[in-house]
């Protein structure tokens, strides 16, 4: 094995070098403090690895993006996401009669507890969605106490977090909740209990159900980013299934995470209301003291194309043309995309449309309104987060995860 030599004012120490499958390299700092009393300093974590993990590989410089080996756009172009959910839960792609269990047992626990619906009396009309999920999924720790068991406790989340999704919504707009049906496929359950009312039946389009499919892969898992690492966090310290995904939910709701893609369409829309004036918001977009951002834009590991913006500016294309819809603000997109990718700005820091920029106007094209976007994304996330939590908490060595810091306050003082 490698070494890395550090050399200290007073000593020097040889640290061992960790090689990943695709070569990644990585000094082993574990144990640093014990030997020379040095902590690393790295805020934000650009620089430091939390675990070795195999379930997803990002290369962003080449902006390639794999779950368990799989090439994403393979997994996008032939799979269901509840495929893509064993994959990465389990390590592999499900065979006929596990593929039949895992769909079969989602389905039948797709109902949630009675008394659950009496929480969503409580909120008010305009609760964030995101809110009412992350104490949701927290909640279903009350009816399912304490990692009971586990296999059946991952099936449950899966399988009852559009419910909780769908639901939020009909309380959002004060209409009945719809129930889900077991003869219904993932996508198409979650769509009818959105968009039926008990008057009329919802015929699920077979362009909109796809399309969710291919949105809830896509957004399955992401390797060590905030709110996975968040779930790892939360979970290391034995914190149940239920409240370290409710924790993870609360990390995707923040606007540089995944509440970007509501983000990205205020801005699309702020844009088209001031006349599609691109130049004026690149500028302020350049501008550290404005405050604004191009939402969707950039990423702290791809440094190339995003593969999934790739993939998902081609299907925002093909839902408004298969739906005979057409969204001004898709053209925006595409206009600022161009003139950004153009833009010494941009492209001196490397920054691309990322899996945000363009997932909205296809939520938008079904339908879903702009506050549950974030929502769709916590579903598709799901499977990833529960997969690095399972990896984190199946690990004979695993510890909680405490950093440590550089203590920069006063020194000792008395009160007096
Ligand atoms: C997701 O980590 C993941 O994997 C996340 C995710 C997943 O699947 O889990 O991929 C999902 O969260 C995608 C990202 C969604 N967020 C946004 O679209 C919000 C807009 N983007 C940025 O805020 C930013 O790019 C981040 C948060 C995504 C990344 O931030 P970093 O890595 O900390 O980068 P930075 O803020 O240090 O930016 C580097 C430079 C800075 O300029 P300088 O100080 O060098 O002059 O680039 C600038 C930034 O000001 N910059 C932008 C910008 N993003 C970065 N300037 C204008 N618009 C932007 N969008």
């Amino acid at each position: 094995m490698d070494t890395a030599k550090l050399t200290l004012p007073d000593q020097e120490i040889e640290l061992p070098i960790i090689v990943g499958t695709e070569n990644e390299k990585a000094i082993d700092i574990s144990r640093l403090r014990g030997t020379t009393g040095y902590i690393t300093l790295d805020s934000g974590y650009g620089n430091t690895g939390s675990c070795a993990s195999g379930i997803t590989f990002i290369d962003g410089e080449q902006g390639i993006l794999r779950y368990r080996g799989y090439p994403i756009e393979e997994l996008a172009g032939s799979c269901s996401f509840l495929e893509v959910a064993y994959l990465l839960v389990n390590g592999n792609l499900p065979n006929a009669d596990k593929r039949a269990d895992f769909l079969d047992k989602v389905t039948k626990h797709t109902l949630i507890h009675e008394d659950m619906k009496k929480f969503f009396e409580g909120y008010p009309a305009n609760a964030h969605p995101m809110a009412i999920l992350a104490s949701m999924v927290t909640s279903l720790s009350t009816f399912y106490p304490d990692g009971a068991d586990g296999e059946l406790d991952i099936i449950r989340l899966i399988a009852k977090a559009p419910t909780i999704a769908a639901f939020s919504y009909k309380k959002s707009v004060g209409q009945p909740f719809i129930y889900p049906r077991n003869d219904l496929d993932y996508a198409s359950n979650f769509l009818r209990m959105m968009w039926a009312i008990p008057s009329e039946e919802y015929e699920v389009s077979p362009a909109v159900r796809d399309a969710l499919n291919l949105l809830l892969i896509l957004h399955a898992d992401h390797e060590q980013n905030c709110s996975t690492s968040t779930v790892r966090m939360v979970g290391s310290s034995q914190a149940n299934l239920f409240a370290s995904m409710a924790a993870g939910v609360s990390a995707l709701w923040g606007p540089l995470h995944g509440g970007a893609n509501q983000k990205v369409i205020e801005m699309l829309e702020r844009i088209r209301d001031d006349g599609g004036d691109y130049a004026k918001y690149m500028d302020m977009a350049k501008d550290k003291n404005s405050g604004f951002r191009l939402m969707g834009f950039g990423h702290r590991v791809y440094k190339n194309f995003d593969p999934r913006a790739r993939i998902l500016k081609s299907a925002a294309d093909n839902v408004l043309t298969e739906l005979g819809l057409s969204d001004p603000l898709l053209d925006i997109a595409k206009g600022l995309e161009e003139v950004a990718l153009a833009d010494d700005y941009f492209v001196a820091r490397r920054l691309y449309p990322n899996v945000d920029f363009y997932s909205g106007i296809i939520y938008r094209a079904m339908g879903i309104p702009t506050e549950m976007f974030t929502v769709m994304f916590a579903l598709g996330r799901l499977p990833g987060w529960i997969a690095q939590w399972k990896e984190m908490r199946d690990d004979p060595k695993g510890r909680i995860y405490r950093p440590r810091q550089v203590y920069v306050g006063s020194g000792e003082r008395s009160v007096g």
